[in-house]
């Protein structure tokens, strides 16, 4: 079947059921749009012989805490359904504002604690915009598996969490961090730095990198491996850190000893441009 582009929620659920009907299963891949190869490796890894491949490209405005990062969001549907041609998908869905907000939205998912630090202490109210626009969307797309990004780290927590907290019938499977050659995060928002920028911007992954490796060579201190990731960070006068922290991986909570897998988070900016990524790292057996 070739890819069909759905841009109301009735079309969409119709096309999900035929598949149902055909007995495929429903892989769900949520996006923003901007397709780059990190989402085309979560496709990748969502495209199953019996199933049904659903994408879904929409510029959530909910899960924005600046207007002005919304308004710049990168927005290219036309070379996005052709990335998603390319790549074996069977249905985007592509709704506009007023499909997916016919009137004010006044119910909403929150998932605590998980969300007071990293990213969830600068951007209020980001994640609850992303578990309520997810939550709409797997209720449109009832998908079997839904696939997310490790690089969102705190993102990937807090679905993994809303969906055992309230007993949503998806797996969520969890799909590797693409980098570019130099280490860089794929990020839609990568488009927007100068070359400069582009350039400071893989210190972000050499700091992640500085910072794992003192857990793994032994190091307890939180302090002392945070201190090792900032240097390198404040180092690049291009960048400007947000955080450096190093938290439980699945309560996204500060550790005060390193004694088990760490997950090491940080954003920094380039300019105008937010970035985020991280690592996970584990301390040696003996430490
Ligand atoms: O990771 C993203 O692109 C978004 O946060 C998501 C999950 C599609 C929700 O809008």
């Amino acid at each position: 079947m070739s890819l069909v582009v759905a841009r109301t929620i009735a079309q969409a659920r119709a096309l999900v059921a035929e598949a149902r009907r055909q007995g495929r299963s429903i892989e769900f891949v949520p996006t923003m749009g901007a397709l780059h190869e990190g989402h085309g490796s979560l496709m990748d890894l969502a495209r199953r012989p019996q199933g049904f491949l659903v994408v879904s490209i929409f510029v959530n405005p909910i899960q924005f805490d600046r207007a002005d990062d919304y308004e710049r969001y990168p927005r290219t549907l036309e070379a996005d359904v052709e990335f998603c041609r390319r790549r074996g998908v069977d249905l985007v869905f592509a709704p506009s504002i007023e499909e997916m907000y016919p009137q004010p939205q006044r119910a909403f998912v929150e998932v605590t604690g998980l969300t007071e630090h990293l990213c969830g202490r600068f951007r209020p109210g980001h994640f609850r915009g992303v578990a309520t626009v997810v939550t709409k969307l797997f209720g449109i797309v009832q998908p079997d598996r839904a696939y997310f990004g490790e690089k969102d780290a705190q993102q990937l927590a807090v679905v993994r969490r809303m969906v055992r907290d309230l007993n949503m019938p998806v797996e969520i499977v969890a799909c590797p961090t693409v980098r570019e050659a130099d280490g860089l995060a794929m990020s839609s928002r990568n488009g927007r730095l100068s070359p400069a920028e582009r350039s400071a911007a893989s210190a972000i992954y050499r700091a992640l990198q500085a910072a794992a490796a003192q857990v793994r060579a032994g190091a307890r201190d939180p302090a002392v491996v945070r201190r090792a990731g900032l240097a390198l960070l404040q180092a690049e006068p291009l960048l400007r850190p947000e955080y450096f922290d190093i938290v439980d991986p699945e309560e996204i909570q500060p550790v005060l000893m390193i004694e088990s897998e760490v997950l090491i988070a940080c954003a920094a900016w380039a300019g105008t441009t937010r970035l985020i990524d991280s690592l996970r790292a584990t301390p040696p057996l003996n430490a």
